[in-house]
């Protein structure tokens, strides 16, 4: 965590990364949800996947980040079953390889290969990335059980990253309710 990079630590550069890329990831899955309410900001959809590869990209620099820096490109030290960050880790492995399968899949060849259902259904998967993301932010930056959030950056992207899960479920009721 002392070796320095220019102005900014490793430690600095992996929690930004990270907080950028759930940022990021987050205003992409808003895009759906508030086009359904309101049909007339149709045109964000444009953005959507220029955002979620930013996304992917984004959590690929900050893995790499820890790989280099915290564990010496030691992957054996980085998923140490033994170690108490181990689950969080898991979690956030699991949400970058959902974040690259979905990157890899945004394009028309795979739209007509996978058929638009299955595609649809495969894209939808970026909600369990968000999830398990959040979930590794919040195991990783746990102290025998208690979440401490320091910086105002922490709070606002884990507050965004749970209002998006809450208000897709939400409009996906409301829409139900007034069909
Ligand atoms: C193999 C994949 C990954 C590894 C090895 C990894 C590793 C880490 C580590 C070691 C930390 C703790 C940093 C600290 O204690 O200072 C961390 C924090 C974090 N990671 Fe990851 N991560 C991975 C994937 C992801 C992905 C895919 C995302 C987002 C989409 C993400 C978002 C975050 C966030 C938001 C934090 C907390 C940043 C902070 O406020 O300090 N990570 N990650």
């Amino acid at each position: 965590m002392s070796n320095k990079f220019g102005q900014f630590s490793p430690g600095e550069m992996v929690e930004t990364t990270g907080l950028l890329s759930i940022a990021l990831l987050s205003l992409t899955l808003l895009i759906g949800p508030i086009c359904q309410l309101f049909p007339r900001l149709d045109g964000l959809k444009a953005h959507r996947k220029f955002l979620g590869i930013l996304s992917f990209l984004i959590a690929l620099a900050h893995s790499a980040l820890v790989y280099i820096f915290y564990v010496n490109f030691n992957l054996a030290k980085l998923f140490n079953p033994q170690s108490p960050q181990y689950v969080g880790l898991l979690l956030g492995l699991a949400s970058l390889i959902i974040l690259l399968v979905l990157t890899l899949t945004s394009n028309k060849f795979s739209l007509n290969f996978l058929t638009p259902k299955v595609w649809k259904l495969v894209q939808s998967t970026a909600y369990v990335a968000l999830i398990l993301a959040v979930g590794h932010f919040y195991l990783t930056k746990s102290t025998n059980g208690v979440f401490t959030v320091k910086s105002a950056a922490e709070q606002i992207t884990f507050g965004l990253a749970a209002f998006v899960v809450l208000f897709r479920l939400l409009v996906i009721f409301y829409l139900k309710i007034k069909l």
